[in-house]
């Protein structure tokens, strides 16, 4: 039997068993709500959603858990930053050419209610930064760079340090959009000197979906943008400055939490190398007929990428694939139009492939005939 899940970049599958195992705990056993009482069973439940947060400051490379709200995904975050920062009129705002519409649709409403400058940053055909011509922008055109760390469509890795480093000197604040990168990828959001990162659970960190969050180094610069209780400051109308509880009124997602906790305690070692994705990478890119997209750098390649067909269609490329190998992609723009104009595949697509710590050399040997005998329908 082998592991035909490819696509990981959309949610995450399988996930570490102990996930449900905590889940399950937790619902049919532990219960509790979050932060609202002194009772053991609150104390419980409220440790556990303090340990994920602590876990996934340890992880994002920042010693402030306190800044990291939960959100429900990468997107209310991105929301949660994009319209907290009450960016002033006329904003100029520059994009990485991979951005999805988590960025591209708030931006995009920001820009119809405040005028906001949207650019797209120099970049190579791939989509990876120009970092040179990035160091050349004059540091007046630009407030804010959001740049999406590990792209969703062919894998892109953008080169964060320097382009923070780039930005600090220019005085630009930065969000990195860690959808795709955290848990695939190391992320030193500390040490890089990044303003402000949204992430989400069920992607690379292998947690439930309904998880994720954001993380602001200074959070002063971002005003609520969700009101409501908190169980603290009851008295008071205004939301609290305590944190986190100003980013994360209401009761949070206790028990995607807690399995988020248990995902990053249990994560699987890799069953396959880098390497076998590479060899896997180059035998398909052989295949006759077959276009990749991909990092024009291997070393800024994550595992992940896309191709189309010179005949098939992406959509019944993809549904050949399943229908006779069992094969399981996502076809069509994946949610990020403005990365497919960049890489010339708007408005059909790409087939895209995302792989799981838990793929086999030998379930990638399977793929590549999978979509070898696929080519020559
Ligand atoms: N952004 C997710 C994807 O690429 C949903 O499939």
């Amino acid at each position: 039997m082998h592991n035909s899940y490819f696509d990981n970049a959309a949610t995450s599958f399988p996930k570490p068993p102990q996930v449900a195992e905590a889940i399950s705990r937790y619902l049919n056993e532990e219960g509790g709500t979050y932060g609202r009482a002194a009772y053991e069973r609150v104390r419980n439940a409220t440790m556990q959603v303090e340990d994920c947060r602590d876990a996934l400051a340890h992880l994002l490379g920042v010693n402030d858990a306190e800044n990291i709200a939960f959100t429900a995904n990468a997107t209310t975050g991105l929301n949660a930053i994009l319209f907290g920062l009450e960016l002033k009129l006329g904003a100029r705002v520059w994009v990485s050419p991979l951005e999805h519409n988590a960025v591209m649709r708030p931006l995009r409403h920001l820009q119809e209610t405040k005028g906001l400058e949207i650019k797209t940053l120099p970049a190579g055909n791939d989509g990876s930064i120009d970092i040179a011509a990035l160091e050349s922008l004059p540091a007046n055109d630009c407030d804010l760079l959001v740049i999406n760390h590990l792209s969703n469509v062919n894998g892109v890795i953008q080169p964060i340090r320097e382009i923070a480093q780039i930005a600090h000197t220019k005085g630009w604040f930065i969000i990195l959009d860690a959808s795709q990168s955290l848990g695939e990828i190391p992320v030193n959001a500390g040490d890089w000197g990044v303003d402000f990162i949204a992430f989400t659970g069920h992607k690379g960190l292998l947690g439930p979906t309904g998880t994720g969050g954001f993380y602001a180094k200074n959070p002063s610069l971002l005003q609520p943008t969700i009101f409501g209780g908190t169980g603290s400051l009851s008295e008071s109308y205004d939301m609290p400055d305590e944190l986190p509880d100003r980013f994360q009124p209401g009761t949070p997602n206790v028990a995607g939490i807690i399995g988020l906790l248990a995902a990053l305690e249990n994560r699987p070692m890799p069953q396959h190398t880098h390497n076998d994705f590479f060899e896997c990478l180059n035998a398909i890119e052989k295949l006759p007929g077959v276009r990749l997209y991909k990092a024009n750098n291997p070393e800024q390649q994550g595992e992940l990428f896309s191709l189309t067909h010179e005949r098939l269609s992406t959509g019944d490329f993809a549904q050949l694939l399943y229908d006779r190998h069992g094969i399981e992609t996502r076809s069509g723009l994946h949610c990020a139009p403005l990365a497919h104009r960049t890489l010339g595949t708007f408005p059909s697509g790409t087939v895209r492939f995302s792989l799981s710590p838990y793929h086999t050399p030998d379930d990638l040997a399977y793929l590549i005939k999978a979509i070898a005998d696929v080519t020559t329908l």
